[in-house]
This record gives C-alpha cells, structure tokens and sequence, in this order.
C-alpha cells in the first residue's frame, strides 16, 4: 500500500527550522512530517528542495536562506562538514555549548529524570584540540593521498589541514605522506582489499611533545621500512616512537591486533593533572587533553574523598582516573577490557610511585561480579564506559555492593539517561550533571554525573 506523505520529491517550499537534530540536522516539520535538512539552524528560514520521502520523515537541501540565524558563524572550511569532521562549525561556539546542554535536557525529560544539567564547560579555543589523528592513505588522481572520507562512502576527500587536530599531528602527517610517496608505497585499495598502506596514525602529548607515528599496512611487511624510519626521523624530531600495525581483515576498524616497535620506545609519555602517564598506539586516551583535565577535575571534586575510602574505578582505561583518585583515596581498584590498557596502567602506577591502585583485566560486569562474591567494601564508584553505557548486571551489582557515592563519566547521553533509570530503581539518586565540551565542532556529548544512595 503506498503511503500518503504531505511532501514529495523534488518539491520546492519554503519552512522556518524549529529543531536541531543529535547529528546536527535542522528539521522543519511539515504537517507533523519531519524533514532533516543539512546546513540549516533553529529559527531560520529557508527555501528548500526535498531530495528524499520516507514513510515518516524525509530530507531536503536549503536551496537560499531567507532568515539567517544569529548563531550562524563563517565555516573554517566546507570539507569539515562534507567529512563529518567538524559537523556543528557553522553554529557559533557558546551556542553549540547550549545545544549540548539542551541535549541532555531533552534525554531526561523523556525519561521522566528531573536532574538539573548546568551549562557545558567550554573551551577558550575550540579548534586544533586533537592529540590524536587516524587518517585513511588512499590513491587519489595516481598519486598516494591523505584526507578523510565522506561519510558512508568511499570517497577521499584530500585534506592537510583538519582544523580540529593539534597543527603539529596535520604537519607530521604530510611529511610522512611525502615520505611515503617517495618511497613509492602502495596505498590500500579498499574495493580490491589489496595494496599497502592502510591508515598513519599519529599521537602527540599535549604537554612533552613526545610524537607516535603508527603506519599499519594491510601487509605483514612494510617495504622500505628502515628508509622509511630514517626518513621520518630526520624530518620530525619530537617522534619518539614508530610503530607498525598490520591489520591483514578487510574492515572498518583501523588497528589490527599486533604492534611492533620499528624504532624508539612504544609509548608516548605524557602529563596530566601532574601525573605521568605512558601511553600504547592500542590503549584509549582521551583526545582533547586540556579539556580531559576539566573533565577528571569535575569529578574528582565530586566525590570529596578524605584519604580512607575504598573506589572502583570502572573501565579504567591506562589508569589515569585511577591514579588520580589514588592521590586522594586509601585503595583503588580499577578494571578494563584491553590487556595493553592494564599493562599501561600497572607500569602507569609505578611510574607515578602509587602503590594503593590494582588493575584487573577483564569485562566490567564479570569482575564486579567478583568483587561482589568477595564482598568488597566501596565507598565509592566511578564508572567511564564507552558509548554503549553499562550493562544491566553491572548495575545489579552496583545495588548489591551499595557504595554511597558514585560518579558516572559518560560520552553518550542517550545510554546515560537510560542508565539513570535503572540506577534510580537500584536506590540511587542522579544530584546533577555537568558537560564538559571534549569534541567542540563535534556533536559529541561527555558529561559527569553526580549520584547518591538514598539509603546509608
Ligand atoms: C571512555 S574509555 C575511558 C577510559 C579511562 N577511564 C580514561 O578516562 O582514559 C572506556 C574504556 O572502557 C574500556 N571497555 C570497553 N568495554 C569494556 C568492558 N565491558 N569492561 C571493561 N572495560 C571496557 C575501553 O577499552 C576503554 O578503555
């Protein structure tokens, strides 16, 4: 049966935007029908030409703008919005702290959650903030290329400047282009799953400068390799590791399974909130180094620790929440899936002299589990999972174990919100939540959120 819908293809109206959607659409409602629109903001009002009809929503493009939102800003460049690097740079950067803020209103009062959300903690500059690039190498016109795909696509789009990387990792990245040109290396062809070089990774510390090169190839061998190494070394003197990764599957994810060391050491060391941290090509860190210290501040400040409180600190990572409530708290324990992680983490701790923080490798809700059959006493518990959020059992035995304070550090405020009301029906209370812009041009969301047992 064909559905009836108030728009067609290829028509042609003019509508005011009344929302802005998690991936940074506007949307305009036509007779309850929501259209996404790219490139159009809250308040404007524009004309625009329907390009797609589903049965409950549609898209259109903005064919000439009418009203401009007084939030519109200049875009850096249009391949930032094109590639997805950068899809929120025409809105200008305090409203973009709003949207955010509202994002996670809007999350709890679907979910009935009455918690109040204070204003995003933004950034003085929010451009060239990423200590950390991966950027797909492809053939582009004959020549190796360097750029970023268009999203859903196979498309490269050549870029040398990323606008939200730190400058440093943009330059390395087209030294070891050229490097790699002139050894005549063969860029991956992904169609064929053949060829050589899949992806450079580069990693930078905020604070030491210390620079990780990473090649991975789709091949055991990278040719050239010494040449290559030489070359890179001249060229760039804060590299202090260079590594290869061979990622042999034909996939999206971008690290193989196996690093070897091809010269200096396979850690960057880096500093944060005072404390050292070494860090592997495979272990997570996060990407905007200034911002993470305002991130782990904020919720360190939450939990008032006096120096006799027992913390989990769970999917821990290298450590660095860890060793960081270990300053403040008697004994931590911390736990993560990636074996690399835990071993940064055990060398991170005796880096730093810290003594009272032991690591556990492992999936969070198995060894909870543990700790719940051994009866650990917790005073408090700190919880960073990724963007999937926490697993119904880790949360049953979060209501077993009863710590009294718990801090939830989250990248995805939909998985948040629903994990608040499972939290709520295991006796805690959500006091407030704070987002910290950690992807500014990004529609990314982190936040820290404050909970309290009802019952002592
Ligand atoms: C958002 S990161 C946080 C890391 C760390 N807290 C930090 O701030 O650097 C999430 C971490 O959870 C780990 N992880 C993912 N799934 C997990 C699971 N089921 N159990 C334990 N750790 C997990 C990831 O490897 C990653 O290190």
């Amino acid at each position: 049966m064909k559905v009836e819908t108030p728009v067609h293809k290829n028509d042609v109206l003019t509508v005011r935007i009344t929302d802005l959607t998690y991936a940074a659409q506007g949307v305009a409602k036509i007779e309850h029908y929501p259209l996404f629109i790219e490139n159009a903001l809250p308040g404007e009002e524009v004309e625009i030409k329907v390009t797609k009809v589903n049965k409950t929503y549609g898209f259109a493009r903005v064919t000439k703008y009418i009203k401009v939102s007084e939030d519109r800003v200049a875009v850096a460049g249009r391949e930032f919005t094109q590639t997805g690097i950068a899809p929120l740079q025409h809105l200008a950067y305090p409203a973009q702290l709003k949207f955010k803020q509202q994002q996670i209103e809007n999350l709890y009062q679907k979910a009935h959650l009455d918690i109040p959300v204070a204003p995003t903690l933004g950034m003085q500059n929010p451009t060239g903030y990423r200590n950390k690039a991966q950027v797909p190498v492809r053939m582009v016109h004959g020549q190796l290329t360097t750029g970023f795909y268009k999203p859903h696509s196979h498309d490269l789009v050549p870029m040398e400047n990323f606008f939200i990387q730190d400058p440093a990792i943009d330059h390395a990245i087209v030294v070891v282009r050229d490097i790699l040109r002139q050894f005549n290396i063969e860029p991956y062809h992904e169609e064929k799953n053949s060829g050589v070089i899949r992806h450079i990774m580069v990693r930078r510390g905020y604070y030491s400068h210390e620079t990780m090169i990473v090649l991975i190839t789709k091949t055991k061998k990278l040719p050239h390799a010494k040449e290559i190494v030489t070359a890179i070394q001249n060229k760039l003197p804060e590299v202090v590791s260079i590594m290869h990764n061979v990622n042999l599957k034909a996939t999206n994810v971008i690290l193989g399974p196996h690093s070897t060391v091809l010269a200096g050491k396979s850690t960057i060391r880096d500093t944060l909130l005072g404390l050292q941290f070494d860090i592997s090509a495979q272990s997570f860190y996060q990407v905007n180094p200034t911002q993470a210290e305002r991130l782990y501040r904020t919720a360190l400040d939450q939990l008032h620790l006096t120096g006799q409180e027992t913390v989990i600190d769970a999917y821990s990572g290298i450590g660095t929440i860890s060793l960081l409530l270990a300053r403040e708290a008697k004994q931590v324990y911390g736990v993560e899936i990636v074996a690399q992680a835990v071993e940064d983490a055990k060398h991170n701790a005796k880096l730093n002299h810290i003594d009272n923080a032991q690591f556990t490798l492992g999936p969070a809700e198995d060894v909870i589990q543990k700790w719940k059959d051994d009866d650990l006493k917790v005073d408090a518990l700190v919880v960073d999972p990724p963007r999937k959020g926490l697993a119904a059992s880790f949360i049953d035995a979060v209501a077993y174990l009863k710590p009294q304070q718990m801090i939830y550090i989250s990248c995805n405020p939909a998985t948040l919100a629903r994990d608040l009301v499972r939290l709520q029906e295991a006796g805690y209370t959500a006091k407030s939540t704070r987002p910290v812009d950690m992807f500014p041009q990004t529609q990314h969301v982190e936040s820290v959120t404050v909970l309290e047992r009802a019952e002592k």
